[in-house]
């Protein structure tokens, strides 16, 4: 019913449909106070206006039940609210474990995305309907943000970090990709769109024109090439940490703090690597900065997570 005015742009998403409800729910409870308040001026200024006949005799000093109702009935309401809208928020930032992972390079002026299996796009997503999708972004240069309003997201795309956003489209058709953070001189240009397609025309078009390795490939690849597998190997003569089923695991560290290893931490560790020292290892691993691109970054950590996968299935 909203969409049919246009309040609001369309719902294509599970999120959308989440906070969309939440919306109208606060517009439908503050506006019932505002209207309650508004009535009751309208008519004590009527009912008792100068020269009125209402009577003022016997005038009552107060009435605790009614001041207990009024305090307590709202706030009740409005923590509801709260505790509803706080838990929606933080649905945002736990997705599903199966959610389908795309890599996100921002720049100005434009996306740069790829699928786990090496297929690339620039201002362009095409997703499948109804299959969460976990998306994993940096920058390349400043902040740029990732907003596409039918599916009422929106995630700031940082340099030197990543961040992450996930949603479900649950409608097919094209929506706009905004970058929602002034980014330079062509700022208002840097868009682009997310085409939802029923799954099976997704599998089609995912397989097509993908003739280059897919990103843990490729991260294979690179893990080589840089050298990583000299040291970070069983039969190595150096003492390095091993990386098989790393993300996910829990690692202690060195000053005796203990994290579990993310993206972030992985990609800190090749950049900044005396940063988050393994307890019981030396430092000295080089640091990697500005020999890798952010595509080549994420892909080493592709390959480790698949890796972790392998891991995991040779032991059960
Ligand atoms: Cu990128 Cu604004």
């Amino acid at each position: 019913m909203i969409e049919m005015f246009h309040f609001l742009p369309a719902s294509a998403s599970g999120a959308a449909a989440r906070f969309d409800l939440l919306m109208l729910a606060l517009m439908l409870l503050t506006g019932a106070v505002a209207l309650a308040v508004t009535l009751l001026i309208v008519w004590f200024s009527f009912h008792y206006r100068k020269g009125s006949g209402a009577d003022r005799s016997d005038a009552p000093a107060g009435n605790r039940i009614i001041e207990v109702a009024w305090i307590v009935t709202p706030l009740l309401l409005f923590m509801g609210m709260y505790v509803w809208a706080a838990y929606d928020y933080a649905q945002l930032y736990r997705g599903p474990a199966n959610a389908m992972p795309v890599f996100v390079v921002a720049k100005q002026w434009m996306w740069k995305l790829e699928h786990a299996n090496g297929h690339r796009e620039i201002d362009e997503l095409h997703v499948p309907l109804g299959q969460p999708m976990r998306l994993v972004m940096t920058s390349q240069d400043v902040i740029h943000s990732f907003y596409v309003p039918a599916f009422r997201i929106k995630q700031d795309v940082v340099p030197g970090r990543y961040t992450t956003l996930w949603f479900t489209p649950t409608r097919t058709g094209e929506f706009h990709l905004f970058c929602a953070e002034y980014c330079g001189t062509e700022h208002s240009v840097m868009g682009g769109r997310i085409v939802v397609m029923p799954p099976a025309d997704f599998t089609r078009w995912l397989q097509q024109g993908t003739s280059q390795p897919g990103i843990a490939a490729h991260g294979f690849e690179l893990f080589r090439r840089h050298g990583c597998s000299g040291c970070h190997s069983a039969g190595s003569s150096v003492h390095a940490p091993d990386l098989n089923g790393l993300l996910g695991r829990t690692v202690h560290l060195q000053d005796g703090r203990t994290l579990v290893a993310d993206e972030n931490y992985i990609r800190d560790s090749m950049l900044l690597p005396k940063k988050d020292v393994v307890a019981g290892f030396e430092p000295i691993m080089p640091s990697f900065a500005g020999q890798l691109s952010e595509e080549e970054i994420m892909a080493i950590i592709e390959y480790l997570r698949q890796t972790g996968a392998e891991h995991a299935s040779a032991s059960k």
